[in-house]
């Protein structure tokens, strides 16, 4: 149960002192209140040892240590110093979180660039669910708030297996919040994160659950905009979700990307270039280009385009040329890298305009066939040059050393036979004068 490398107090058994609002002097209320049901709920003790600890907790008189449900628990075993720093952290966090009304936090699952995302107890289903909280920084923003209300309202309508269900969306104290279904595994972005890069069949796979994702949503008049490795789930059956449908939306594309800059981690891999343009009229194709960045990125273990900070990384979206996936990683299937080419084409038209062509190519090369749409890219100048060079004149080539004709030995015996043929004639003709 311990974390190794622990800095245990040299003095004894006893937990360092927490930071500010820490243990002491908050017996009443606070995070000793509510460490016992986190220890439960984090698995570190059973209802029973809480139990067994409690009761040391009461037996142990004013002057004695331990004197709180932390100290008896480090003085136990139960949990190291470092397990403590972490429960204070959570409960920080917590504290935040749990005056949502009818649910009660487990624990903290993740955070993003805008938001915490915990892990709630649904006190009237009994049911698991997950609640995003936004910070209040995003209170004062009014025609933000009405867009996350509208757009959470409308994707709790959405049913499909392949979205993350919405719930409801609320506000706590200052906070809003947005209730979803918790999916218990993991994200894309961390599968890559721990094998650099994925099978190809299991890429084909995602994506094609995600398209299916997409044809439902895309249907009901939704487009995600902000497809990408992190809000891809899969669930621990094998499920995959697309997470945050709607709540893109709230948010314009260019205060996504400013809040990610601000962040070491988040770099716009994966927008498209007509929403690095600002354009107005962003279609569902913008997802199709944001599906092909994360299956690039799967397949070849690298994002399509890198660079020293996100304003380059976008302008390689806009104007570098891309490499073929199959030329990053040659054991890709050359109908999956024409695929990929064809969902993060540049131009909006050149893309596939449906997810059902996509699914249909995927569908194809799934079968052992090549891609019904995405078809090699005619590359009209090395065309030109081909038939260029075939119609030039055929060039003579001679050998270097051709044989003269005063190379060949019966020439010269005949020349040689002429001169003295001649010179004998001088010859005779001065004699006979
Ligand atoms: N429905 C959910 N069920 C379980 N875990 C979730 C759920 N939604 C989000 N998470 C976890 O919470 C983390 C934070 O999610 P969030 O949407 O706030 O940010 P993100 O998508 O990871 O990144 P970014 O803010 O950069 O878009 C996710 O990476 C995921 O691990
Ligand atoms: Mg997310």
């Amino acid at each position: 149960m311990s974390d190794s490398g622990e800095n245990l107090d040299p003095k004894g058994k006893q937990p360092a002192e927490l930071d500010s609002d820490s243990s002491k002097g908050d017996s009443r209320g606070g995070f000793e209140t509510l460490l016992g049901q986190m220890v439960v709920d984090h698995g570190m003790v059973t209802e029973q040892e809480l139990l067994d600890c409690k009761q040391l907790l009461e037996k142990a008189s004013e002057s004695d240590r331990p004197r709180t449900l932390s100290e008896i628990l480090f003085k136990e075993d139960y949990v190291t110093q470092r397990q403590l720093e972490r429960l204070k952290r959570d409960f920080a966090d917590e504290r935040v979180s749990r005056r949502i009304p009818g649910y009660r936090i487990i624990r903290k699952l993740g955070e993003g660039a805008m938001a915490k995302v915990f892990l709630a107890k649904q006190i009237s289903l009994d049911g698991l669910v997950a609640i995003k909280i936004l910070p209040i920084k995003f209170s004062s923003n009014e025609t933000f708030i009405e867009r996350f209300y509208k757009e959470g309202r409308a994707a709790a309508k959405l049913n499909d297996q392949n979205i993350v269900g919405a719930y409801d969306v609320g506000k706590a104290g200052e906070h809003h919040y947005f209730v979803m279904e918790y999916v218990d595994g993991d994200t894309v972005y961390d599968r890559i994160k721990k094998a650099r890069k994925l099978e190809e069949s299991e890429a084909i796979d995602i994506v094609l659950q995600v398209a299916s994702a997409l044809k439902h949503a895309h249907s009901q008049g939704f487009i995600h905009r902000d497809i990408k490795p992190k809000n891809i789930m899969i669930s621990s059956t094998g499920t995959v979700k697309l997470a945050d449908l709607g709540l893109a939306r709230a948010i314009t594309d260019k205060e996504a990307a400013e809040a990610e800059s601000g962040r070491a981690y988040g770099t716009p891999f994966y927008i498209s270039p007509e929403q690095i343009r600002g354009q107005v009229d962003i279609g569902k194709q913008c997802d199709i280009y944001g599906l092909g960045a994360t299956f690039y990125h799967m397949v070849t273990g690298r994002v399509p385009f890198e660079g020293k900070n996100p304003s380059e990384v976008m302008h390689r979206h806009l104007k570098s040329e891309l490499k073929p996936p199959d030329h990053v990683n040659p054991d890709l299937g050359a109908g999956v890298s024409l695929i990929i080419e064809k969902m993060m084409a540049k131009k909006v038209p050149d893309r596939y305009q449906e997810v059902e062509t996509l699914i249909e190519d995927l569908d194809a090369v799934v079968a052992g066939n090549m891609p019904i749409h995405a078809r090699p890219v005619v590359d009209m100048q090395s065309v030109l040059s081909t038939i260029e060079s075939q119609n030039q004149e055929p060039e003579i080539v001679r050998p270097a050393h051709e044989p003269g004709l005063m190379s060949n030995p019966l020439v010269i015996a005949l020349l040689i036979g002429c001169i003295l043929s001649v010179l004998l004639n001088v010859v005779l003709i001065l004699i006979s004068m």
